[in-house]
Formats: structure tokens, C-alpha cells, sequence
């Protein structure tokens, strides 16, 4: 089977390969073989490449990969919550393989009339969004937050999440063209990153409560952000976008009270009882399939063309995420 493969860090189109492996063979009891389908290259997926994602790097080879979507192509004896062609979320890590072995309690069927491609996003982007949304600071409706980054994958979750909250999200970007689209989004406001942010924002929101800033871009960007707060605010730091450590003053710290915490999908997944998780999905999946959660997608590239896919991901200014498709065209 086709699997993309990491063997050596690097340029990302240089360290990812093409390789033949073994196919997993007949599942036993209580598993599931799964056909991949599609799957996104996420900014993780890109520094995993590069070896600088994380604390400590992963061994080598190894097949990258955190998400996507595929069918179940064949059930070990005594898995009945599925059935042979039902779409399911990619057993992970490693899921940019053509098919995949994985215990059945790790799939579930998903809804047939769902876009699949926004289903191949589901598992990390939402939830990501939802949990910096409403698990750091009480998410009261009529107040505001505020995220860099925005026009990302999290940041299109997070818009909507909010609206349905009852909140109101202030978005900054660093590229002008996209204040109209992500206002006709859902934005209630959006704003270019830059000098005398905080300057802009309480202009534009007056004595609104602003208790969370989402950020995805450290450096000098976290402190942007934090300024914009209010008195005991939270910055939650979840990326590592312009690679600088996270930069805040005691003039928020100290003086305001503001503090910076961090975010990590993987941390909340191996500390919350499965059923909790299959509880957020489920909420999640729901509201994907009646298209609040939607996120662009500006190409799908054959598994065959994987050089030239994750090197269009790891270019600044797309219009939306880079997928990979196994099915043919
Ligand atoms: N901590 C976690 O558990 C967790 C989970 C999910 C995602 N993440 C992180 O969340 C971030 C967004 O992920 P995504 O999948 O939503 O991204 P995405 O859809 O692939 O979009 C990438 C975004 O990054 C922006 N960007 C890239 N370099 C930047 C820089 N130096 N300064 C400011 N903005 C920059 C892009 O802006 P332009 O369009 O202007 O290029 C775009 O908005 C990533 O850092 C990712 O690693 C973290």
C-alpha cells in the first residue's frame, strides 16, 4: 500500500516521500481495517516535517498524520457498532497511509450526506477552537474575544463558535483582502494586526468585556493581544506561527492581572475520559453537518503529488487548507 512517509527532517517537500509498505493484513477480533480517503496538511503536520514540532522530536521513519476521513473496508470478528463502507474518521496518528489497522472502538460511522472534506478536518480544528472557546474562561454571552490568526482553520471555527455562543469575536489578520470575506463569515469585527492594536480595538468596541485572546502567533503578537484585554483577562497561546517565544509585560501581568495560558488538542486527549470526548464530537459533528463549522479549502492534491501538496500548505496567504485525496480524481 501507498503510505507518505518522514524518514529525514527538512524541507517539507524534501523530507516527505512516497513509500510502498506492507499492507496491514486481516483485522482480529475487535478491529477494523479503514481505506483512507482525504486528509488535510495542518501547520503541525509541516513542523513535524521541518523537526520543529514539539518538545521532543519522533522517531524515524514514521508515517505522519493526526486526521482525515475513510471507509471501513473490512471488520474483525465481534465489531458490530460498524459495517463494511460506512465513512469514518481516520484512526491516528499516522494517517497518511492508504489503509490503516486500528481497534474498532477507535471508529464511528459518520453521517452519509456530509461533505467529506470538512469531515476530513473534524477532529482537530474544532475542537481546538471549542475548547479555547469555552474551557479557560466563562464564555457569558454579549462578551467579546479576540484572535490573531483568524482567517486559519481554528479561526473560522472559533467566528462561529462564538456567534453561537452568543459572543462577539474580534479577528486580526495580517492580510487586508481578507477583512471583507471573514466579515461575510461572521466576524463581528476584523482588524489588521499591527502597532496601537489595543488602541483599534477599544475604539472600535468601547467598554466591551474582553476576557479571552485566542493566539496563534507569539512573539510580539501575544503581547498585541494581551493589551486588549480586560483587567484579569486570559491569553491562551495554542501555535507557534512566527516561531518567537511568547512575549507579555508585567504592565499586563502584574498591574492588570492578565495572565497567558497554553492549549495543546493532544494534552486534553490523554486526560479526558473517552466518553467526554465522544460527547464533544458528537456536538462538534453535528454542527459541521448543518454547516456552521465550515473551513475553505483551496486544493486537493493526489497522494501521488504529495511533494508539491505540502509545499503549497506551507506557504503563507492561501485562501484555505491543502488536502490530499487517495481516491482517484
Ligand atoms: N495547540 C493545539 O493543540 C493546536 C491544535 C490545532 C491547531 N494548532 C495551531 O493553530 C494554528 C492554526 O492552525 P490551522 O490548521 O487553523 O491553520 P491554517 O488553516 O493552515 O492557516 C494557517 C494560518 O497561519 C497564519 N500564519 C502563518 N504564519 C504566520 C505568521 N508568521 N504570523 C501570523 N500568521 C501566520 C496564516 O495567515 P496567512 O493566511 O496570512 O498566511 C493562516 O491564518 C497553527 O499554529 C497550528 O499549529 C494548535
Amino acid at each position: 500500500m501507498l503510505s507518505a512517509q518522514l524518514s529525514k527532517f527538512g524541507r517539507p517537500e524534501d523530507a516527505i516521500e512516497l513509500v510502498e509498505l506492507p499492507d496491514p493484513g486481516e483485522p482480529g477480533p475487535g478491529e477494523v481495517v479503514v481505506d483512507s480517503e482525504l486528509f488535510p496538511i495542518n501547520p503541525a503536520d509541516i513542523l513535524n516535517l521541518e523537526g520543529n514540532y514539539g518538545a521532543v522530536p519522533p522517531g524515524l521513519p514514521m508515517i505522519p498524520g493526526a486526521e482525515g476521513v475513510g471507509h471501513v473496508a473490512k471488520l474483525g470478528a465481534g465489531v458490530t457498532h460498524v459495517k463494511a463502507g460506512d465513512r469514518v474518521l481516520l484512526p491516528g496518528p499516522g494517517t497518511w497511509r492508504e489503509r490503516i489497522k486500528a481497534p474498532a472502538g477507535s471508529v464511528f460511522a459518520l453521517p452519509g450526506r456530509v461533505d467529506p472534506r470538512q469531515l476530513a478536518m473534524l477532529r482537530v480544528n474544532p475542537p481546538t477552537a471549542d475548547l479555547m472557546l469555552h474551557d479557560f474562561v466563562a464564555a457569558h454571552a454579549g462578551n467579546w474575544v479576540i484572535q490573531n490568526a483568524a482567517n486559519s482553520g481554528v479561526g473560522h471555527c472559533l467566528i462561529r463558535l462564538a456567534r453561537q455562543a452568543g459572543m462577539k469575536s474580534v479577528n486580526v489578520v495580517r492580510r487586508e483582502e481578507l477583512l471583507a470575506p471573514l466579515r461575510a463569515f461572521g466576524a463581528d469585527v476584523v482588524l489588521l494586526d499591527g502597532p496601537e492594536l489595543d488602541v483599534r480595538v477599544r475604539a472600535t468596541i468601547g467598554d466591551g468585556v474582553l476576557p479571552l485572546a485566542i493566539d496563534a502567533v507569539g512573539g510580539s503578537a501575544t503581547l498585541r493581544l494581551a493589551r486588549c484585554l480586560s483587567d484579569g483577562g486570559t491569553v491562551v497561546n495554542y501555535g507557534l506561527l512566527s516561531g518567537e517565544p511568547c512575549m507579555i509585560d508585567a504592565r499586563e501581568t502584574v498591574f492588570r492581572n492578565v495572565s497567558l495560558r497554553g492549549f495543546w488538542l493532544r494534552r486534553w486527549f490523554m486526560e479526558t475520559p473517552r466518553e467526554q470526548i465522544a460527547t464533544r464530537y458528537r456536538e462538534l459533528l453535528s454542527k459541521v453537518a448543518d454547516g456552521t463549522l465550515s473551513v475553505e479549502v483551496e486544493a486537493v492534491y493526489p497522494v501521488r503529488r504529495i511533494k508539491e501538496a505540502v509545499a503549497h500548505a506551507a506557504r503563507p496567504g492561501r485562501s484555505g487548507k491543502i488536502l490530499v485525496s487517495f481516491t482517484p480524481a
